[in-house]
């Protein structure tokens, strides 16, 4: 077995709804406003005390199925995530827990919304290297346990979500390039402040709300253009491909705005980009794995296509990867 492919995808999206005009009545905003800065329309919240780990549950037991795999098959399983139901132990033992996935050896990668990009990459390579046959990659969040519901300038961009995708040994080539960078330099641009080893919770960090997250949107949006395009390139070009030999490119959904600006830039027609921003806003790690469930449910992902994913988020950390559709 030469590398991996992908065999199954699966989803959840909490059956919740928050709309903007549920917004509007939390903080000083308007539908106009998120919706021409950012596209967003509503995004899906998961009742209180719902861990991360549970929507990993619910996405990965569809991928399972389609993928025609029991999870006793599974042999890895990364699930990325920056709201892990606990610091410790990882989300991905939980949901080995959760699917009686006894085999299983388990992490969870903090890479933010370029999480999924990362953890496929790490997954194909183990496969690759011979280490695993059957992997289960899930990119889970539940985003409404750090954000702000004070803070306009952030609580109306996120929203919570799974997707999960089934790897598995193939002779066939499918993953054909990943290209991951980072920045810690610009660590501070987006941050959960407190919590961590660092700044650990007390009266002080509750009562000056450094348990959600904070985010400089301006700078932010910069990076985010540069870096994707950057990213995209780069992946293309180590598969030896041209933008116009992508069927669907799949960025982050953080941004409208960021979408067709990397879209132009790299002479993407906005008809090959897959955009559901407008429906569950910015699910970090969750996006990219939702999105390329949904194309692929929608029938916009065919035999033979090229499928890249772009990704950005808090770290700063950056990812792309070229897939095609065997
Ligand atoms: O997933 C990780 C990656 N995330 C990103 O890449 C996010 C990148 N950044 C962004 O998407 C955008 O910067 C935001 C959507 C976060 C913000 O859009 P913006 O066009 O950069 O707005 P801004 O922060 O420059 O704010 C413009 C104005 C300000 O008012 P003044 O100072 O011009 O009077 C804000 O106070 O909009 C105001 N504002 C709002 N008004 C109504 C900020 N948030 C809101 C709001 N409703 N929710």
């Amino acid at each position: 077995m030469k590398s991996a492919r992908i065999v199954g995808l699966g989803k959840y999206l909490p059956s919740k709804i928050l709309t903007n005009a549920d917004l509007e009545k939390m903080v000083d905003t308007s539908d106009e406003w998120i919706t021409t800065r950012t596209g967003i329309k509503e995004r899906r919240i998961v009742e209180k005390g719902v861990g991360s780990s549970v929507l990993a549950y619910e996405a990965a037991k569809v991928a399972l199925k389609r993928a025609d795999l029991k999870p006793h098959d599974i042999d890895l399983i990364i699930v990325a995530s920056i709201t892990p139901d606990n610091q410790f132990p990882s989300t991905a033992c939980y949901l080995q827990h959760h699917l009686k996935a006894r085999r299983a050896c388990c992490f969870d990668i903090s890479a933010a919304c370029a999480g999924f990009v990362y953890a496929l990459s790490c997954a194909w390579q183990f496969i690759r290297g011979g280490l695993y046959k059957n992997a289960l990659v899930v990119g889970s969040e539940v985003l409404s346990s750090i954000t702000d519901w004070q803070d306009r300038s952030t609580c109306v961009l996120f929203g919570d979500g799974a997707g999960a995708a089934v790897l598995t040994a193939s002779n066939k080539e499918s993953f054909l390039s990943a290209y991951m960078g980072g920045d810690g330099s610009q660590a501070e641009i987006l941050i959960l402040p407190a919590g961590g080893s660092r700044i650990s919770a007390s009266e002080e960090t509750v009562s000056k709300r450094m348990h959600y997250i904070k985010m400089k949107g301006n700078e932010l949006f910069r990076v985010a253009v540069r870096v994707m395009v950057q990213a995209a390139r780069r992946v293309l070009k180590q598969a030896e491909l041209e933008s116009q030999d992508i069927n669907l490119f799949i960025p982050h959904q953080a941004n409208n705005r960021i979408i067709d600006a990397v879209a132009k830039r790299l002479n993407m027609p906005l008809d090959k980009v897959y955009v559901n921003i407008a429906r569950y806003g910015n699910m970090s790690s969750a996006s990219s794995a939702v999105a390329l469930c949904e194309a692929w449910e929608e029938g916009r992902i065919k035999k033979d296509d090229i499928v890249v994913l772009d990704t950005f988020g808090g770290g700063l950390v950056w990812g792309s990867c070229a897939i095609r559709w065997v």
